[in-house]
Formats: structure tokens, sequence, C-alpha cells
């Protein structure tokens, strides 16, 4: 088994700028009650015409030039997102294809929030094995595409974005060290997209109840979020055998800042040990810990043998963390 690593980073958000101010616009809520209840000042919101494909496209354009490997290289193309171009065909086909990744197996995965932990996960699995060499694996969301903007509580909390990584084998002690998944569908109902699928299939009825928007038990899945942030990243912790002093770098989900808050209480860490994006991105769902890693590394924030734990939660209910020593150089591995 090899150990396997990220290699290489990108990500990508649109350019629109959406304050909280523009939303007292429209829905009855402001700048003090948004930023005070979530940590969230803006979010980046894709032009109606632009797909997700195109943000996942432009994410892992930048991770393989940042991981200098050839589109024709990668084995396996994994997008997580709950916002797919379409039903089907998978969004990963589209963005392989853009991207010229004609080598390259492709599929969607669909873990909501924790999507990313699930795709590295995933992924990882393929290239330990040596099935595969390289894996592309991006969270992209255009979560402006599902909301209801007349619901203050749900319409505020999201934004736009798309982070890749390219996985490899890496020396022997770097890489993921651990991983921790979980799901529990009894809480499927608490955060849901619910109509367009095989249940309620589109009709005029799913369209006037506003079923293909976003819907939330905000306070549901806040006291799940509380929760279970801080025991998945102890557990995982505890599977690398590490505990919370040996963390150089934390990058939760980013949905609410007093969630965050709390799992970083309950784990012990430093508050500067935390990577927050939230204030101006909002909640990327899919999209929050991969762009908010590209942008560490780019800022200079993690340096080679670093310690980082990566944790989510989302729609499933899903839940997942995993523990990376950073090495960002590929091991010359036969072919
Ligand atoms: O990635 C996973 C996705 N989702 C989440 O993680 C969300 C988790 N939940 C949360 O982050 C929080 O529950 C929310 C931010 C959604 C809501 O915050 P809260 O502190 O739980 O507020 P609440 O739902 O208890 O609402 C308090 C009040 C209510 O008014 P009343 O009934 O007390 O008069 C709401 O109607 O705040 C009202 N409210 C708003 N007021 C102004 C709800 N949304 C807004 C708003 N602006 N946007």
């Amino acid at each position: 088994m090899f150990s396997v690593g990220i290699v290489g980073t990108g990500s990508y958000v649109p350019e629109n700028v959406m304050t909280n101010r523009d939303f007292e616009k429209f829905v009855d809520t402001n700048d003090e009650w948004i930023s005070s209840r979530t940590g969230i000042r803006e979010r980046r919101i894709a032009p109606k015409d632009m797909p997700v494909s195109e943000l996942c496209y432009q994410a892992g354009l930048r991770a393989l030039e940042d991981a200098k490997v050839a589109p024709e290289d990668v084995d396996l193309v994994i997008v997580a997102t709950i916002t797919p171009d379409y039903v089907f065909p998978a969004t990963a086909c589209l963005v392989a294809d853009r991207l010229g990744a004609k080598n390259a197996a492709a599929f969607d995965l669909e873990a909501g929030c924790t999507g990313f932990i699930y795709g590295v996960a995933t992924a990882s699995q393929f290239v330990a094995t040596g099935m595969y060499k390289t894996a592309l694996v991006i969270g992209g969301e255009t979560m402006s595409k599902i909301l209801n903007w007349e619901d203050r509580s749900t319409c505020i909390l999201f934004g736009d974005g798309a982070g890749a990584a390219v996985l490899q084998p890496v020396e022997e002690g770097f890489g993921f060290l651990s991983f921790e998944l979980g799901a529990d569908g009894s809480g499927g109902e608490l955060l849901s997209q619910p109509a367009g699928g095989s249940k309620y299939p589109a009709s005029l009825e799913t369209i006037e109840k506003n079923l293909h928007a976003v819907q939330m038990a905000g306070k549901e899945v806040y006291k799940f979020a509380v929760r279970i942030m801080g025991e998945v990243a102890i557990k995982v912790l505890e599977k690398a055998g590490l505990t919370h002093e040996d963390v150089d770098l934390m990058i939760p989900h980013q949905a609410n800042m007093r969630i965050v808050d709390a799992a970083v209480k309950r784990l012990g860490i430093s508050p500067d040990k935390v990577i927050i994006n939230l204030d101006k991105y909002g909640n990327m769902s899919a999209a929050s810990i991969p762009v908010a890693l590209d942008e560490s590394f780019k800022e200079g924030r993690i340096a080679e043998g670093d310690t980082i734990v990566m944790v989510g939660f989302g729609t499933g209910l899903t839940w997942g963390a995993c523990v990376l020593r950073w090495r960002k150089a590929g091991l010359k591995t036969n072919d």
C-alpha cells in the first residue's frame, strides 16, 4: 500500500460579490444579524449562465498546474457536489472532458458539505492500492441556483465556489494518516432539496411549493453540527495516534462561526490554528474545505510536514474528517 498525499491544489470563486447589505433590499434581514449569528459578511455568486462544471473546471485546471500533472495522466476525477449541472450525466465526466483528462474514470459523489472529505477518502483508496497513480478530487457548488431567495433563514448562508486537489503516492509517513466517515439518514430531511428526483419529480406543484430549493431545519442542523464536529475531529486524531497538541492547522467546514468555535473549543486547539473563510465566501458546501486548503497553502500557512485536520458535516446527514501530513512532492513510482 502506498501513502497518499495532496500534491497540488487549486480553487476558483466567481467574481461577483454579494454583501450582507445587498440582502436588506429584498428580505427582512440586516448585516448585523447575519454577521453576528453566522460570521458571514459576503459571498460569491455565479452568473446565471455559469454551471458548476465551469467552476470545477477552473479549480481542477489550477490544481493540475500546481501539481505539474498533465491532464492525460489523470486516472480518476471525482466531483463532490449537490448542485451538479444535470441530474445526469455526472458533472465529473463533463469536467474531465473539458480538462482533457481522457484516460480518467469519472464520477460524482454526493455527501453535501462533507463531499470533499468523502472524495479524498474515496480517491485515496484507489491510489493507496496502486490501481491509480493520480486522482483529481474537486468540491464544487453553485448553491445560489438552488436557494429560495425569499427565505431569509437559508438564502443568506450560502455561496458559490470550487476547490480541487491532486492526489498521488507520497513518501511513507506523509499524506493521509487517517479518515473518519459517517452517515445517519434518519436526519435526511433536516437539510434537503426535495424535488427533482424520483420521489417528487418536477411538476407545477413542486415549483409552486418551492420544493426545488434548499429546505433546512436550521436549529436541528446546528445542534447536530456542534456535537459532531468536535467528536469526529477527536476520533480521527486518535486513529492517527495523535492528539490536539500535534495539530498545526485545522480546516473545518464553514457553515457558521459559532459551530466552528464550539468544535475548536471541544478539540482544545488554539483558534489561530484554524482557517476561516466563511466571512468572505459564506457556506460553499463541498467547496468550503478545498478552497480554504488551497488559499492556506498559497498564503504560506502550510509548511512541509505540517499536520492538518480537515473536518466537515452536511446533508445526509453525513460527517467526515481526515488527518493529513503535508508533503507536496509526489513519489516517483514505476507506472
Ligand atoms: O453546511 C450545513 C448547512 N447548514 C448549517 O450548518 C446551518 C446550521 N444552523 C445555523 O447556522 C443557524 O441555526 C442559523 C444561522 C440558520 C440560524 O441561527 P439561529 O441562531 O439558530 O436562529 P433561529 O433559527 O433560532 O432564529 C432566531 C430568530 C428567529 O426569529 P424569532 O422567531 O425569534 O422572532 C428567526 O425568524 O432570527 C430570525 N431569523 C432572522 N432574522 C434576521 C432567521 N433568519 C434571519 C435573518 N435575518 N436572515
